[in-house]
């Protein structure tokens, strides 16, 4: 791994108004992430931890605080500005996989590219689909792929860009434990290759059997 750091947080603050009430949902977040670091965030429900992926991956802007991202605070950016380095580095996985029901596997996957104006790489897809064992699925419908493929398809849109870093909020929160551990080994390869990941998780017990740094979040603190 190399020392390059790719994410770093000063002081992070989120208030979310409710009403008249305020939630302090993140407080003071320091944070440093490098380049093909394997991170869990973990803590209790409410804790903030969708919250702190939703803003270090662009999503959301903080309340105070500073967000860089390679060089450049990101927290200050216009939403123009920050959607192109959102389709540049950044990928995203969802815990429901959002995958268009009408679409093939083949075409969810490419999605990205007509979202960013690319040309379609059919090259790149079958890699990205061979290194997921996606091949034979590719003319599939997702209503006809079980809940692990439908996540490796998730998982294979997002690399298509060749993102730096992936962000995924609960990946495995729709899994079972089996398919959750090969979804971990995934993500452990990709750091291995030097993709930066970034996952939320409830799940201690599967965090336990990788090598994954965690940053465990209690009431919007690092603790
Ligand atoms: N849009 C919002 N408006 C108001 N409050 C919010 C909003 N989003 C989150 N919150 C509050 O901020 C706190 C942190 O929420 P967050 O969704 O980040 O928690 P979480 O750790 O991801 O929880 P879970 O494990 O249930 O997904 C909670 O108290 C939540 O109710
Ligand atoms: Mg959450």
């Amino acid at each position: 791994m190399n020392n390059e750091i790719i994410l770093k947080t000063e002081k992070l603050n989120k208030i979310y108004l409710r009403g008249e009430e305020r939630v302090w949902a993140l407080k003071d977040i320091d944070l440093t992430i490098k380049k093909g670091e394997f991170v869990a965030i973990l803590g209790p429900s409410g804790s903030g931890k969708t919250t702190l992926l939703n803003l270090l991956s662009g999503f959301d802007k903080p309340t105070s605080g500073k967000i860089i991202f390679l060089d450049k605070e990101i927290s200050l950016m216009k939403e123009k500005e920050l959607q192109k380095i959102r389709s540049k580095y950044v990928g995203f996985i969802f815990q429901n996989f959002l995958l268009f029901p009408h679409l093939t596997v083949y075409e969810n996957i490419t999605l990205p590219f007509y979202f960013n104006k690319r040309k379609d790489k059919k090259e790149k897809i079958y890699e990205i689909a061979e290194k997921l064992s996606l091949i034979s699925r590719l003319k599939h419908r997702p209503s006809q792929l079980s809940g692990g493929e439908m996540q490796k398809v998730a998982i294979a849109r997002a690399l298509i860009i060749e993102p730096l870093i992936l962000f995924a909020d609960e990946p495995t929160g729709n899994l079972d434990s089996e398919n959750a551990f090969n979804i971990f080994k995934i993500f452990e390869t990709l750091s291995k290759e030097g993709y930066t990941v970034v996952v939320v998780t409830h799940n201690w017990e599967l965090i336990s059997k990788f090598n994954v740094r965690k940053i465990n979040l209690k009431d919007g603190k690092i603790v």
